[in-house]
C-alpha cells in the first residue's frame, strides 16, 4: 500500500503523555497539533467521561472515527488520538494510510502514578473513569495487556518511564526521520536505483529523479505517489505548445483524468492574479485535496504552482517537472515557493515540499540557448562551494555538456540537484544558516540584478559575476589562491558565462553606487553585516561577515574595469 508521511500519530495508553508530546513534537517541527480527544471535548460540549456516560461508548466510538477521518486530511499535524482509537481497524487502516504511527509505552505502575498526580494536581477535573475502580492498578495491567496486539502495529514504541516530555518529544522527531528513510511512503513506492537523489527534509523525504527522456515515466511515477483522481497541469506557453499534449497523453494513459491551465510565460506571471486565477480553474473543475497538481516549466512555473499547491485546499499534493536548467538544479528542489509583490520578488511565500521532482533533460534541448548558458551558473556555483570533484568532472566536459550528450547531461544535472538536495535536508527553512552557502556569487549578484531592474542579466548571468566577485574577495582576505580565482573564471567563460561587467557596463548604465546601494539595503533588511559567502577552497565555502567595505568596493571596481 502506498504510504504518505504527512502526519504524525501517537498513541499509547492513557498516561503515556500522548497529548503533550504530540504538543511538544508538533512546536519542534512547526507543524499543526490535533488532540482528537479534545477535538469530541470542543464538539460535544462535554468532557469525555460525561460522554461515555451519557451517550455510550458506541456514540464515543462514533465521534471519534469522524474526529480521526477529518485529522487525517491535514498535512504535517502532530495527531494524539485517545488510547483506545487504534483498537478499531478502520481507524488503523486510515491512520497508518497518512502518517507515522508512534506509540508511548509506560509500566503499569507509571501510569497509575502519572494518573493519580495529574488527578491530585486536577482536583476540579473528573475523576479518570481509569482510577474508579476498586483496583485501578489492575484494571490498568488488564486493559492494556488486551490493547497491546494494536499497540504492537505501530510503526515505532518509545519508552517513556522516567524521560521527560522533551525527551520523549526528541525520540519521536528521531523515529520519524529513521522510519521516513527506511520506510517513506513517497520513496518505498520507487525501487531504489530509479531515485537519483532523496530530499530529506524533517517534515519529508521524496524522491528526485533525472534522465534523458524520463518524460514518458511520469505515468507510472505520478501513479505511484496520487492513486488516482484529477491531475491538473500548470505550465507556461512556450512549455505547454511543446511538450503539454505529451504530458496530458502520459498522465491519461495512467488514468488519470487531465485539466491544463496555461499561463503567459516570464517573471510578471508569477503573481497573486495569476495564482487566484488558478484558484478560480481549480474551484471550477472541483478539485479535491487527494488530486494532484503537475509544474511543468522553468522556476516561474515551479515557484507558482507551488504557491498554490501549498494554498489550495491547506495543501495538494503536486509534482515538479522542471524543463528549465535552473529548475532542475535549483528551484524544483528544496520547496520554496512563492510569488512576487510588486515592492519585492519572491515577498510572498511559503516551504512547502513536493511529493516528487522528475527531471527530464532532453527537455533542454528546445530551452534557449541563452538560458541554458545562464543555467550552467547555478552547476558551476554547486561545484564551488561544496564539490572540487564535480568541478573537475565539468572542467574535463565543458564541450560534451554544452552539446547536451544525454548521459552526461544527466550525471551533470544529478549531481548539481544532489548537492542542492543535500544543503536543504540539513536546514529545509533556512533557520540554522546552512543553506546559506547556496547563496555564493549571490550578494553581487542581487546588486546588480536590482540596480538594473531586472532588466539586464538573466539570473545565472549575474550570479557568474557574483562569484568572480566572491572569489576575488575570498583572495582579497587571503583564503583562497589566484590560481584558484583563475581556475573558476575560466570554466565560467567556457561555458559562455560573462565573468565581469566591462562588456555590459556602457550601455548599460550601471553605476557601482545603484549596485552597492542595492547591497546596503540587504544589509539593512537583515539589521547586520553582510554574510558573504566566500571560497577557501574551490569545493569548500566559508561564511563570513567581517568583509571590509573597501575591499567589496574594490572588487566591483575590478569587475567593472578588469
Ligand atoms: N524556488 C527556488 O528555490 C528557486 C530557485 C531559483 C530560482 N527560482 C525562481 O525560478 C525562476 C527562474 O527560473 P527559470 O530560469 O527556469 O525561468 P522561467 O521559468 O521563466 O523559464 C525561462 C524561460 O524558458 C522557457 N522554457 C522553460 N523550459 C523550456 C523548455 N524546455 N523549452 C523551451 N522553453 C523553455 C520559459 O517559458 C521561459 O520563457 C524565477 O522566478 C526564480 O525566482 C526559484
Ligand atoms: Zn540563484
Amino acid at each position: 500500500m502506498d504510504r504518505r508521511i504527512t502526519n504524525l500519530i501517537i498513541t499509547g495508553f492513557s498516561g503515556t503523555g500522548k497529548s503533550l508530546v504530540a504538543m511538544e513534537v508538533a512546536l519542534r517541527l512547526n507543524w499543526d497539533f490535533i488532540d482528537t480527544d479534545d477535538e469530541i471535548v470542543k464538539q460535544t460540549g462535554k468532557p469525555i467521561a460525561e460522554v461515555f456516560r451519557h451517550d455510550g461508548e458506541d456514540k464515543f466510538r462514533e465521534l471519534e472515527r469522524e474526529t480521526i477521518r477529518k485529522a487525517c486530511q491535514q498535512r504535517q499535524t502532530v495527531i494524539a488520538i485517545g488510547g483506545g482509537a487504534i483498537v478499531d481497524p478502520q481507524n488503523y487502516e486510515l491512520l497508518a494510510k497518512t502518517g507515522l504511527i508512534v506509540c508511548l509505552e509506560a509500566k503499569p505502575e507509571t501510569i497509575y502514578e502519572r494518573l493519580f498526580r495529574e488527578a491530585a494536581s486536577n482536583p476540579d477535573r473528573e475523576v479518570r473513569p481509569l482510577l474508579a475502580v476498586d483496583n485501578p492498578l489492575e484494571r490498568i495491567r488488564q486493559l492494556k495487556a488486551s490493547r497491546q496486539p494494536h499497540y504492537a502495529k505501530a510503526d515505532w514504541t518509545i519508552h517513556t518511564d522516567g524521560l521527560s516530555v522533551s525527551e520523549v518529544a526528541e525520540e519521536v522527531i528521531r523515529a520519524s526521520r529513521l522510519l521516513r528513510r527506511t520506510d517513506s511512503s513517497q520513496l518505498s513506492a520507487f525501487s531504489d536505483k530509479d531515485i537519483t537523489c532523496l530530499v530529506e527534509t524533517t517534515t519529508q523525504s521524496y524522491p528526485v529523479f533525472v534522465g534523458y527522456g524520463l518524460l514518458d515515466k511520469l505515468g507510472e511515477k505520478t501513479k505511484k505517489t496520487a492513486s488516482s483522481g484529477t491531475a491538473t497541469i500548470i505550465s507556461d506557453d512556450n512549455v505547454f505548445s511543446l511538450y503539454g499534449s505529451k504530458v496530458e497523453g502520459i498522465l491519461k494513459d495512467a488514468g488519470f483524468a487531465v485539466n491544463s491551465f496555461v499561463v503567459p510565460p516570464g517573471e510578471e506571471t508569477k503573481n497573486m492574479g495569476y495564482a487566484i486565477k488558478i484558484y478560480d480553474f481549480l474551484v471550477e473543475h472541483r478539485t479535491e485535496r487527494g488530486d494532484i497538481i503537475i509544474a511543468l516549466g522553468g522556476g516561474m512555473v515551479g515557484d507558482l504552482a507551488g504557491f498554490v499547491a501549498a494554498t489550495f485546499l491547506r495543501g495538494m499534493p503536486w509534482i515538479q517537472v522542471p524543463t528549465s536548467l535552473v529548475a532542475m538544479v535549483d528551484a524544483s528542489i528544496g520547496g520554496k515557493v512563492g510569488v512576487n509583490h510588486p515592492e519585492g520578488k519572491n515577498l510572498i511565500g511559503a516551504f512547502y515540499q513536493p511529493n516528487l521532482v522528475l527531471a527530464d533533460c532532453q527537455t533542454l534541448t528546445t530551452l534557449p540557448q541563452r538560458e541554458l548558458t545562464s543555467g550552467w551558473a547555478e552547476v558551476i556555483k554547486h561545484g564551488m562551494i561544496l564539490d572540487e570533484e564535480f568541478v573537475q568532472f565539468l572542467e574535463s566536459n565543458v564541450n560534451r555538456l554544452t552539446k547536451l550528450e544525454p548521459e552526461l547531461l544527466a550525471r551533470a544535472i544529478a549531481r548539481s540537484a544532489a548537492i542542492k538536495a543535500q544543503v536543504v535536508g540539513q536546514d529545509e527553512k533556512e533557520r540554522e544558516g546552512k543553506r546559506t552557502i547556496l547563496n555564493y556569487g549571490h550578494t553581487i549578484a542581487h546588486g546588480l540584478e536590482a540596480a538594473t531592474r531586472y532588466k539586464q542579466f538573466l539570473h545565472g548571468e549575474a550570479v557568474a559575476i557574483g562569484m568572480v566577485g566572491a572569489a576575488k574577495l575570498s583572495q582579497r582576505l587571503g583564503l583562497l589562491s589566484s590560481a584558484a580565482v583563475e581556475r573558476q573564471q575560466a570554466l565560467l567563460q567556457k561555458f559562455g558565462l560573462p565573468t565581469s561587467l566591462r562588456a555590459k557596463r556602457s550601455n548599460l548604465k550601471l553605476s557601482l553606487a545603484g549596485v552597492t546601494g542595492a547591497m546596503e539595503l540587504d544589509k539593512k533588511v537583515k539589521e547586520k553585516a553582510i554574510r558573504w559567502v566566500l571560497l577557501q577552497d574551490i569545493g569548500k565555502a566559508v561564511i563570513r561577515s567581517d568583509v571590509p567595505q573597501q575591499d567589496v568596493l574594490a572588487v566591483l571596481q575590478e569587475l567593472a574595469e578588469p
